[in-house]
């Protein structure tokens, strides 16, 4: 099993969103068997509580139900647990390669490094900032840009 881990900041809009989006498209290309995917977040904020109900709305209008999701706080085993973690900003990136173990560092990317074509390093911040929808569309893409490359790497 390939295991996918999102992270972001308190584990209740970006990185839900990206597990819900993932995890359809592992759905659609009948790959369920092979990927498995989580979201987690740096803070301890939001443990137990289930995604905003903004990110919800934006999810559910592109048919994708984040209802269930419980927020929890990353660790560092999830570095030998998970073979893909993928921090949603810089701030995300930073404090989880602080956590990591040795030699797992290369497990750690950042999320839209899979999608170029927006020309951004960090998934913005929707708590704070809004644009719950451009999240869902950008992050959508890099999920599909990342499927593409474990598909690539693993002859999937
Ligand atoms: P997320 O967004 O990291 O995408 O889940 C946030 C959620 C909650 C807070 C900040 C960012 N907060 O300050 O509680």
């Amino acid at each position: 099993m390939i295991k996918v881990l999102f992270v972001c900041l308190g584990n209740i809009c970006r990185s839900p969103t990206a597990e819900g989006i993932f995890r359809k498209e592992v759905e659609d290309q009948g790959l369920a068997e092979h990927i498995s995917v989580d979201s987690a977040g740096t803070s301890d904020w939001h443990i137990g509580g289930p995604p905003d109900r903004r990110s919800q709305q934006a999810a559910n209008s592109r048919g994708i139900d984040l209802s269930l999701l419980k927020a929890r706080q990353v660790s560092a085993q999830d570095f030998n647990d998970f073979d893909y973690v993928i921090a949603m900003d810089s701030s995300n990136f930073e404090k989880l390669r602080a956590l990591c173990p040795k030699g797992t560092e290369g497990r750690l990317r950042m999320c839209l490094a899979y999608a170029p074509d927006w020309g951004l390093i960090d998934v913005p911040d929707p708590y704070y900032e809004g644009n719950f929808d451009g999240v869902f569309d950008m992050v959508g893409d890099a999920c599909k840009g990342l499927l593409a490359e474990i598909r690539n790497t693993h002859n999937l």
